[in-house]
């Protein structure tokens, strides 16, 4: 089964051909980089319009790429929810647009669980013998918008363990790189920011910036806090170090956020992992495209791990169309979408077609 697929939850407008659930043959992302990078952040009314001008570029070449026509295309899948209002609806409106005019199914997907589906496609599949993800399967959601550490028991069933309780993973690395002075995205730029600081690492000691900041453990639950991550860096900037920060600085306090983020996600990802006697521990979201946390949980996971490669981490129409491959076969269940944190995602009911 050929599923064409459409991402445009945030910043990226995205198209893919995904054959029976794995097999990706087209997978094309517009990316906003370059357009939200003067304002530090993503602007939700230009990344709509930017999605409207991608539109039809991106499901070209998707096409193209896949070396397919509209006839060898079996059902249209979507991006549901959660994201940007006005993102989704160019996804959602263009999905039910095509499948109506093409007489297909339209197939709703939840963001979040495209983005563990990543786990099942055949890139990621190759670092294990082709073999897919074992259940009960513990899974580490990180991305810019959620945080959540997930039961999944089969396809599609999943019971949440711990979220954030303040911010996502990812925002909290967004907005670390902006108090640091770093480019937007800010979690590719802190990690590259502490790179620099373990290359230059003195024999002296750490200084100022470099001190430990502290972890919030939660300890008896599988929840996460990283409001209090990004106040102790604030404090550093203006109170430690006065506000000016020299190009050490920005390393060596980069590093100490990113350890501090990867020693907690990593420990209490192996911890419920152990808890729940989960046979895999799978990883999903932008943030899995961190090195340092890739290591750590390699390192501390009690059971086999799958992280995606990196460019399946980030957001990608691939992961939508493998998700909806499990859906049409069944294997997902409808009517699941209050499990995730969804800001609006029971809004846009994309339906049958
Ligand atoms: O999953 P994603 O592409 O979009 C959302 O669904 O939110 O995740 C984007 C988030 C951003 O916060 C970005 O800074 C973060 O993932 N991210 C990273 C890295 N690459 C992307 N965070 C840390 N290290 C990275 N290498
Ligand atoms: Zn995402």
């Amino acid at each position: 089964m050929r599923i064409l697929a459409l991402e445009s939850s945030c910043d990226e407008f995205a198209g893919a051909v995904v054959e029976d659930g794995r097999r990706v043959l087209s997978s094309v992302v517009a990316s906003q980089v370059d357009l939200h990078g003067r304002y530090g952040g993503v602007v939700p009314e230009l990344a709509g319009r930017e999605h409207l001008r991608s539109l039809v570029p991106v499901l070209e070449a998707t096409l193209e790429q896949a070396g397919q026509r509209w006839e060898g295309i079996d059902a249209v899948a979507v991006t549901q929810g959660p994201g940007l209002g006005g993102s989704l609806l160019v996804g959602i409106n263009a999905a039910k647009a095509l499948a109506w005019a093409r007489g297909l199914p339209c197939l709703p997907v939840h963001h979040i669980e495209g983005h563990l589906y990543a786990n099942w496609l055949e890139a990621a599949l190759e670092a294990h013998g082709g073999r897919p993800p074992s259940f009960p399967l513990v899974c580490l959601v990180v991305s810019g918008g959620h945080t959540e550490l997930l039961l999944m028991h089969g396809h599609g069933q999943f019971e949440r363990l711990g979220q954030t309780l303040d911010d996502a993973a990812g925002e909290a690395f967004d907005k670390v790189g902006r108090l640091l002075g770093l480019p937007f995205p800010g979690g590719p730029a802190v990690e590259r920011a502490a790179q620099e600081a373990v290359a230059g690492a003195s024999a002296a000691g750490p200084s100022v910036a470099g001190k430990a900041l502290p972890r919030a453990w939660l300890a008896g639950s599988d929840d996460f806090s990283f409001s209090g991550i990004k106040t102790a860096v604030l404090n550093r900037v203006r109170d430690d170090l006065g506000g000016a920060l020299s190009a050490a600085d920005v390393s060596a306090l980069a590093r100490e956020f990113q350890e501090s983020m990867v020693d907690v996600l990593s420990r209490k990802t192996a911890d419920a992992a152990l808890a729940q006697g989960a046979r895999e521990v799978i990883v999903a979201g932008g943030v899995a495209a961190n090195g340092a946390l890739r290591r750590a949980l390699a390192e501390r996971c009690p059971v086999p791990l799958r992280v995606p490669p990196a460019a399946l981490c980030t957001d990608n129409a691939a992961m939508i169309g493998g998700a909806a491959y499990f859906k049409a076969q069944g294997e997902i269940e409808e009517g699941n979408w209050d499990l995730f944190s969804t800001s609006g995602a029971a809004v846009f009911s994309a339906g049958g077609r």
